[in-house]
């Protein structure tokens, strides 16, 4: 009787011990479970304290996914880095002046704009001997009025216009409109503050023989050869017919701008206008440049809207836009 009841004993301990087998196994299996769920679905365990565990996983685009694996870019060390100056953006030889982005005079108190006559290297008639332009570009417009007054074989390319202050570009709205209205003038003549001859970059060609003639230059060859060859010298016809709604200003075939060789070949082979160019550069970056070769060398050409570039490595030239950046051109061959 005693062995029987121990027996029974016994057989009831088995069975204690299968059941809490069965509930440890039963754990152990939900803990697996719970951890494969977690793993496959990319959470984790505090997700499952927050309560986040069963949200639906956020697909990441691969945008940002490629974004996330992207290696920082280096920093560029202090003693590397050219930093653009005060006022930078508005100065250089590819600023875009126009009615959007008028010409800041503050930022260029220090511009090269002289006297031609005083400077002695231009040597063409001109409408007015007080006219002035750029230091920087007389060497330029000699030699492009030299070539054309040899290709055609009269000794008449001249300056009909050169810079302008303020009120000067004032007097000139103001004439141009009570002589042919309002209408004629905002067509032909920029308002004060918005007009390339502020800069001492533009200037006007006409027909000017030493005896007197003044001949009408829209017809003549001297337009005709400075409209194909100005790219050469580094100039740009500014206005043109099929551009009128991009400029807002009428077709002038007098008037030239100077950007730099490379540019302005690149945007005479591509027929873009100044406001089109600008465009485009942004396109471009130091990794992805526009190269361009003509015929005073080659050139790499970039855009930044920094504050500091890595200074490069070749001699380089560096232009506001005016707008909201700096180009810089650096020679690889000149
Ligand atoms: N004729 C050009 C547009 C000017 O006045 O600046
Ligand atoms: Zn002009």
């Amino acid at each position: 009787m005693a062995s029987r009841k121990r027996r029974y004993r016994k057989k009831k301990n088995n069975n204690a011990a299968i059941v809490v087998t069965m509930i440890l196994l039963l754990i152990v299996t939900a803990a697996i479970a719970l951890t494969a769920f977690l793993l496959i679905n990319h959470k984790t365990f505090s997700d499952l304290a927050e309560g986040k565990a069963f949200d639906p996983v956020q697909e990441t685009t691969e945008e940002e996914s490629s974004a996330a694996e992207e290696p920082a870019e280096p920093e560029i060390p202090e003693d590397e880095r050219y930093y653009f100056e005060d006022g930078q953006m508005h100065r250089g030889d590819l600023i875009l002046v126009n009615a959007d982005y008028p010409y800041d005079f503050d930022a260029n108190a220090n511009s090269d704009v002289v006297k031609i006559r005083d400077a002695k290297i231009i040597k063409c008639a001109m409408a007015s001997e007080d006219f002035e332009l750029s230091g920087s570009i007389m060497t330029s417009v000699q030699v492009m009025i030299e070539d054309c007054n040899e290709a055609i074989g009269y000794e008449d390319t001249g300056i009909s216009s050169a810079y302008r202050s303020l009120e000067y570009q004032q007097k000139i709205y103001d004439e141009t409109m009570e002589e042919y209205g309002k209408a004629y003038a905002d067509k032909y003549v920029a308002k004060p503050g918005y007009s390339e001859h502020h800069t001492g970059l533009a200037l006007d060609m006409g027909i000017y023989r030493f005896d007197g003639y003044v001949g009408t230059f829209s017809e003549s060859n001297n337009a005709k050869w400075i409209n194909n060859n100005c790219q050469l010298y580094g100039f740009v016809r500014r206005y043109k017919e099929d551009k009128i709604s991009i400029t807002g200003i009428s077709n002038e075939s007098w008037h030239f701008r100077y950007v730099g060789v490379p540019h302005a070949t690149y945007m005479n082979e591509h027929n873009l206008c100044l406001e089109e160019y600008i465009e485009f550069l942004r396109t471009r970056t130091e990794d992805m440049p526009l190269v361009v070769a003509c015929n005073n060398g080659s050139y790499k050409i970039w855009f930044t809207s920094d504050e500091y570039i890595r200074e490069p490595e070749n001699p380089f030239e560096v232009s506001g836009n005016n707008v909201d950046g700096y180009i810089i051109t650096e020679t690889l061959i000149a």
